[in-house]
């Protein structure tokens, strides 16, 4: 594996290996902080963030390497009209690997394709966000000591949250993982992930209550819901305060439920939870920076063997389509449509993972 771009890149032993190097660095941190002496990490934010790309600088230094990047689109030639593709090419000449988040869906991947050195998604649209996975996965298993057989709910945004599709991926590999899905209508799963669930036989109800929903789950993972994503303002007003988490609602609990949230958050967990031993969501905010250190090592084959190159570069198929609007397909004009077939032989869009349609 060259790159990070989507949580299923990694199978289940490697999220094994990289808990257990995250684990190793919590105990025994003088033995990782010179292991990236003088590799470079770019950063290259062209949305905005705080815990995603200052976890990854934090990390990067903590392993005795150095951080350049940007934090916003319009402080670099992108603003300028510069293509995702040329960006990458551009900033291997300058860094040994570099952390992208980006509005458009599939960006990262563009990057992973043309770039050499090795591709972080750090956030793609309202698609994916595989080191947000990496944190929560953490999380889970210093309060739960396990990933199989837990119940999860996932309450809130479904639909724009990648966060949420990135943890359906790593969590359904795992056996007897449930999913509880808390959210309005409006904010469903989108259909390429309810349709991976469906193909893969996980188990999963829908449930619009969540005090309903509460005893059953080992673990709720609360989303806010993304004003940025909305094309109406008026739909997002209408939607945003649909569940609120506050001490009451969580009266019929489990007593060691994990409260999770890949933060920020803006009032969808009342500030009264945060002292609840329940609350995990901000030591799962120091969790990524471990993780994150985890994956930099994994990726620049620190200690040992390069990951060989592998991204996958799908198929160009005549007469299909990606028509999502959030795809990167759609902005840069000259990438070419591409597309892979999933498990029931369906063309998918290579970046946004759209259903293929006819032109
Ligand atoms: N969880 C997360 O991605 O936070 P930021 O947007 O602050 O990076």
């Amino acid at each position: 594996m060259k790159d990070l771009i989507d949580i299923r890149d990694l199978s289940p032993e490697d999220l094994q290996k990289l808990t257990d190097t995250a684990l190793d660095i919590i105990a025994r941190p003088e033995a990782y902080s010179h292991l990236c002496q003088g590799k470079k990490l770019a950063t290259l934010f062209f949305e905005p963030s705080t815990r995603t790309r200052l976890s990854f600088e934090a990390a990067m230094y903590e392993l005795g390497g150095q951080v350049l990047g940007f934090s916003q689109a319009n402080s670099s030639s992108a603003a300028k009209g510069e293509s995702v593709a040329d960006t990458a090419r551009v900033v291997e000449c300058y860094a040994d690997i570099i952390a992208t988040r980006h509005p458009l869906e599939g960006a990262p991947l563009v990057a992973a394709i043309n770039a050499k050195i090795p591709i972080i998604n750090a956030g793609d649209g309202g698609h994916n966000h595989p080191t947000q996975t990496l944190a929560d996965l953490l999380t889970i298993r210093r309060r739960k000591g396990r990933f199989g057989h837990l119940t999860i709910g996932l309450c809130g945004d479904l639909k724009y949250g990648r966060t949420v599709h990135s943890l359906i991926g790593a969590m359904s590999r795992y056996e007897g993982v449930k999913f509880v899905l808390i959210s309005p209508e409006e904010l469903r799963l989108p259909e390429y992930v309810r349709r991976d669930l469906e193909q893969g036989g996980i188990p999963y109800e829908e449930n619009r209550d969540l005090e309903d929903a509460m005893p059953g789950l080992d673990v709720l993972y609360m989303t806010r819901v993304q004003r940025e994503r909305f094309a109406s303002m008026e739909e997002y007003e209408r939607l945003k305060d649909s569940y609120i988490l506050t001490v009451d609602k969580l009266k019929n609990a489990k007593p060691d439920m994990c409260i999770l949230h890949p933060l920020p958050r803006v009032n969808e967990i009342s500030v009264l939870v945060d002292s609840d031993p329940r609350a995990c969501y901000f030591e799962q905010a120091l969790n990524g920076k471990f993780m994150r250190m985890a994956l930099i090592l994994r990726l620049l084959g620190i200690p040992g063997e390069k990951p060989a190159q592998e991204v996958p570069t799908g198929e160009m198929v005549p007469g299909l389509r990606c028509w999502n609007h959030r795809c990167i397909c759609q902005v840069e004009q000259e990438l070419p449509q591409r597309f892979r077939r999933d498990r029931e032989g369906a063309y998918r869009c290579l970046y946004c993972e759209a259903l293929a349609e006819t032109e």
